[in-house]
């Protein structure tokens, strides 16, 4: 065989004589058992699938950089948030949310905004979305939530009447589902639309002061939008299409990165609880910030190793950043670590994609798939000291140690806090929602007035009126058109027999 050719192995590298025949007894006879080629083959492929992410299945990746244009040593540590001019490797995953991996991109849902910053100092991972609030301030809603968005356990199909029941009964989405029925409920592409921290973050500096922020990154392509009747003519592969294309021909989008700001301070005298994920910070109060540019330009090489396997989680933070009181928030710092242990095992973060671009040294030991080795002796590039306990007298042979000066600083409770049942769930529902409502212009409003009529048309009277209720407490003019555009729809559909079976 020439140079040029490579050989086909089998898994453990043997050549391989011969793919396209098994060994027979005989011309006609059975199989014999000595066909460890064909077997390894088949077996392989048994397993080529694992369990898909429970939401935000579908998705599209790329590789880029982010840029910093202001300096941030006054409100951080973080070592890449330091120096103008400083670049940080990222890589970017965008979704769906409620769909399988075979489901579509052009389906009205948010869209899932997702950066891993491989920087000096571990990776930090923002996992936000489109949208700058959510469905829910509350963490124990989520799978109730997630249940409604996805298929209808009996009959696998989307279900308006499970998701309208959800909101109806959980006034607290009322904002996210006006964004989610405006305009930007279905984005033209991942290139076109902004990406929001969504929770507020903290970042905290060498004197151990806090700030509390919210990341937004904004399309430098411009917001671009689909009507209902437009995304039904782009196809259901759209959003990957777009977005590894504009990389494969030189387009590479990009987004600039802006921070909102508060001290502490501020935080405890604001009139808006600052860590309420279905609120903004209206930028009137909190202007943002511009601190960098983050650019796209490198598509995977291969899906599943790189986009399939990746791995985000809200408790990858890195010195100088942390988390904030947000209940959703809290749990999220545990549930993506869990999901990842389950479809990636426990060793995830030593899959290559996931892999820190600095040392990492520790005493975690072994585990499936362990593919790090910890070697005889800590060394440059593969620090993992043969020491398997701490504390030992081993530091000056490499063995890793503690460095109290990247500790954050302590989260402040409120004075006289009580550990107890905090009720959250009427936190003023409406004010924001309304306030967005009223940035609409009338083709807007229309727009959005008649994505709420057709999604209700076959959703009980008692649901839909609970809905109107809502729209009504945000902004009379959204009530009324809601609720005309709702009997109209129904009128035209005969709905007076409204019933649960809108398959
Ligand atoms: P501003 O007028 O300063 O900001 C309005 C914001 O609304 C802009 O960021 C704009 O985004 C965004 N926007 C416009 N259309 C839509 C839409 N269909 N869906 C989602 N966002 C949209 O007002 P405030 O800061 O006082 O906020 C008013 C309302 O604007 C909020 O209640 C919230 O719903 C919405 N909003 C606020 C944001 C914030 O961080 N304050 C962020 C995003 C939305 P762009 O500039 O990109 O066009
Ligand atoms: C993915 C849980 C709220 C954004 C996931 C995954 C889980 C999860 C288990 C799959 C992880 C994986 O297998 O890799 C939760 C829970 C939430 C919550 C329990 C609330 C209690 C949110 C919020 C946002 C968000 C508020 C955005 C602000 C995302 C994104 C992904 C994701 C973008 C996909 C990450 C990727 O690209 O791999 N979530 N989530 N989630 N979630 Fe959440």
């Amino acid at each position: 065989m020439s140079d040029s050719i490579s050989r086909y192995t089998t898994a453990n590298g043997a050549p391989v004589p011969h793919d396209d025949i098994s060994v027979t007894a005989g011309e006609r006879g059975p199989l014999t058992f000595d066909n460890w080629r064909l077997f390894e083959k088949l077996a392989h492929f048994n397993r080529e699938q694992i369990p898909e992410r429970v939401v935000h299945a579908r998705g599209s990746a790329a590789f880029g950089t982010f840029r910093l244009t202001r300096d941030l040593s006054d409100l951080t540590i973080a070592d890449f948030l330091r120096g103008v001019g400083r670049e940080t490797p990222v890589v970017a995953r965008f979704s769906t949310v409620a769909g399988g991996q075979d489901s579509a991109d052009n389906l009205r849902d948010v869209r899932g905004f997702s950066l891993k910053f491989y920087t000096e100092e571990g990776n930090w991972d923002m996992v936000g979305n489109n949208t700058p609030v959510f469905f829910i301030r509350e963490p124990s809603k989520f799978p109730d939530f997630i249940h409604t968005q996805k298929k209808d356990p009996r009959s696998n199909l989307v279900n308006w009447q499970n998701r309208w029941e959800f909101w109806a009964n959980h006034p607290q989405s009322f904002h996210q589902v006006t964004i989610l029925l405006s305009d930007r409920g279905i984005p033209y592409s991942y290139r076109h639309m902004n990406g929001y921290s969504s929770h507020t973050l903290s970042l905290y500096n060498a004197q151990g002061e806090r700030a509390w922020v919210k990341w937004h990154f904004k399309t430098n392509q411009g917001i671009r939008n689909l009507t209902d009747e437009q995304a039904e003519t782009v196809g259901t592969d759209h959003h990957q299409r777009d977005l590894f294309r504009s990389i494969e021909q030189g387009d590479f989008p990009s987004w600039t990165v802006k921070l909102q700001v508060m001290t502490e301070e501020q935080a405890r005298h604001y009139h808006i609880n600052p860590f309420d994920l279905t609120k903004v910070w209206p930028h009137a109060d909190f202007p943002l910030m511009e601190i960098g540019q983050l650019e796209l330009n490198r598509n995977p090489d291969n899906y599943f190793a790189q986009v399939e396997q990746l791995a985000f989680s809200p408790s990858n933070f890195v010195p100088g950043i942390s988390g904030s009181p947000d209940r959703v928030l809290q749990s999220r710092l545990w549930s993506y670590a869990d999901a990842h242990r389950y479809r990636l095992t426990v060793n995830y973060q030593q899959i290559e994609v996931n892999r820190p671009r600095c040392p990492v040294s520790n005493y975690q030991r072994d585990g499936l798939m362990a593919a790090a080795a910890p070697l005889g002796e800590a060394r440059e590039g593969g620090q993992y000291a043969s020491t398997n306990f701490y504390p030992n007298d081993r530091a000056v042979e490499g063995a890793p140690v503690p460095d109290a000066m990247v500790a954050e600083p302590p989260m402040p409770l409120e004075q006289d806090a009580w550990v107890g049942y905090h009720d959250n769930r009427d936190e003023d529902n409406f004010s924001q929602a309304g306030e967005l409502y009223r940035l609409f212009d009338e083709s807007q409003r229309e727009r959005l007035a008649r994505v709420f009529a057709t999604t209700l048309q076959d959703v009980t009277a008692s649901v839909c009126q609970r809905v109107i209720a809502q729209c009504y407490a945000a902004d009379s003019d959204y009530g009324r058109r809601v609720e005309q555009a709702w009997r109209t729809g129904a009128d035209e559909s005969d709905a007076a027999e409204q019933t649960l079976n809108n398959f």
